[in-house]
């Protein structure tokens, strides 16, 4: 047989590596726990209709999409919000509003496999659901920033926008929400020229065209001086200048909140997801060159699933992502580095008394293993080393006698006797 290795996208996450996924993903689900996000665990095939319906084409054509054996047309999830919708417009749908759902698992999307792209690849998701205020908005800002910070990254720059702005322009200009859609999928891709040729052609006025074409060059750190320039540039349009009073309303609460969050407001910003109906942003380091979380509101999604009209705003986080930048970043890896005990009893005689302390140890919540190599005393320390184990309990005979072991601190290299009563505190200690 040919040797196997994992299929193109795919990896395997070692020891280590699984250890901050883990690490990360327990960040996220104890900002979840600060802010009253409660867990809910969604399959990961689902309906290809329900995932396909507002995906917009960038993530549709990249879907694992299969024929299940009963001829179902599913797809493995390439995010969550249409799970938490379909769920919103159904089971929960009597639910008292807000509801605050938070997931956390792995996604699927056949994207060209480079740094920080797989087609395998975890998040953290957030979704706040039945309020269309603006404090709803600024509460998922505010938590991407302090996930961020959680995880010990540093120098986060936010990117917000509002897909109201542009839509409200072009819907004004009657152009349909099919044709919007393409050019909002271009922009998405920073295709501005072919943005604003595809206007041109699907018969957008010349006032509309150098509306749009304006406005995808303002971007700036100085809101409201960026803002101002927005408002100047969409006077007559009044769908797209509400939307704008939205966006200012969401950062003036951002901001008198005391919230420290560093953001630039771009007017050009548009997301892949077709479902995005008001704010939308991205959250990046200087590090890295992709966004390592991204969301916004979408009011209108549980209402296409059968559910009432129920606004809502979202974000989703990317796993694999933070921890590339916690890499960049050199984020000391010492938090989730609990120390490690090494239990070794000096002959075959005293196995079970070794075992007998470390479950006394493991009841006291320390992280403990056995040697069960049967190796010698020396060989079992040497190994210990080797697997940076903090300390070793080493069970003899000689200390039993007067209900002692060794306790040895291996990063001191220092040993002593202790009573067996009080190793738990000497460890702790
Ligand atoms: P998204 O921007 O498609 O939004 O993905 C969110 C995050 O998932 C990205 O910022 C990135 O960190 C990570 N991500 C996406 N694709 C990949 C990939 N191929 N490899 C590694 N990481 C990736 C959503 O998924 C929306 N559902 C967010 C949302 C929730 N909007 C409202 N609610």
């Amino acid at each position: 047989m040919s040797t196997f290795k994992t299929v193109r996208g795919m990896r395997d996450f070692l020891p280590k590596e699984a250890n901050m996924m883990n690490f990360i993903t327990e960040a996220a689900r104890r900002t979840a726990r600060l802010y009253g996000y409660d867990e809910i665990i969604t399959p990961v095939v689902e309906s290809y209709e329900l995932l396909a319906a507002k995906a917009g084409e960038e993530v549709r054509l990249r879907m694992y999409a299969f024929k299940d054996l009963g001829n179902r047309a599913v797809a493995l999830r390439p995010e969550f919000t249409p799970s938490v919708a379909r769920l919103v417009a159904t089971v929960l749908k009597n639910e008292p509003k807000p509801i605050r759902i938070f997931c956390t698992g792995s996604l699927y999307r056949y994207d060209e496999p480079q740094r920080g792209r797989f087609r395998e690849f975890w998040q953290s998701d957030f979704e706040l659901i039945g309020s269309d205020r603006p404090e709803a908005d600024a509460e998922v800002l505010m938590l991407t920033d302090d996930l961020m910070h959680a995880a010990g990254l540093k120098n986060c720059m936010f990117k917000v926008g509002h897909v109201g702005i542009l839509r409200g322009v072009m819907s004004q200009e009657g152009l349909e929400e099919k044709t919007q859609n393409s050019i909002m999928q271009l922009m998405d891709k920073k295709e501005y020229a072919e943005a604003l040729n595809l206007l041109g052609t699907a018969g957008a006025s010349e006032k509309c065209t150098q509306t749009i074409g304006r406005l995808v060059r303002i971007r700036g750190a100085k809101i409201s001086e960026t803002l101002k320039k927005m408002r100047e540039y969409i006077e007559n349009y009044y769908k797209a200048a509400a939307a704008l009073e939205n966006l200012t309303e969401i950062l003036k609460l951002v901001k008198n909140s005391g919230s420290e969050i560093s953001l630039i407001v771009d007017a050009g910003f548009a997301r892949g997801l077709e479902y995005y109906t008001g704010m939308i942003y991205e959250v990046n380091v200087p590090e890295l060159d992709v966004a390592l979380g991204g969301g916004g509101r979408y009011d209108k999604l549980v209402e296409l699933f059968g559910g009432e009209p129920t606004p809502a705003v979202g974000v989703a986080h990317g796993t694999d992502r933070i921890m590339l930048a916690t890499h960049e970043q050199n984020v000391s890896s010492s938090e989730w580095n609990e120390n490690r005990i090494m239990v070794i009893p000096v002959k075959e005689e005293l196995a079970a008394k070794a075992l007998e302390i470390v479950r006394m140890l493991r009841k006291a919540n320390l992280c403990v293993e056995v040697e069960v190599m049967r190796r010698k005393i020396n060989k079992a320390l040497e190994d210990a080393d080797r697997r940076r184990m903090s300390y070793a309990v080493i069970v003899g005979e000689k200390e039993l006698k007067v209900g002692s072991v060794a306790v040895r601190n291996l990063t001191k290299r220092e040993q002593k006797i202790v009573k067996i009563k009080d190793i738990v505190e000497e460890l702790k200690g």
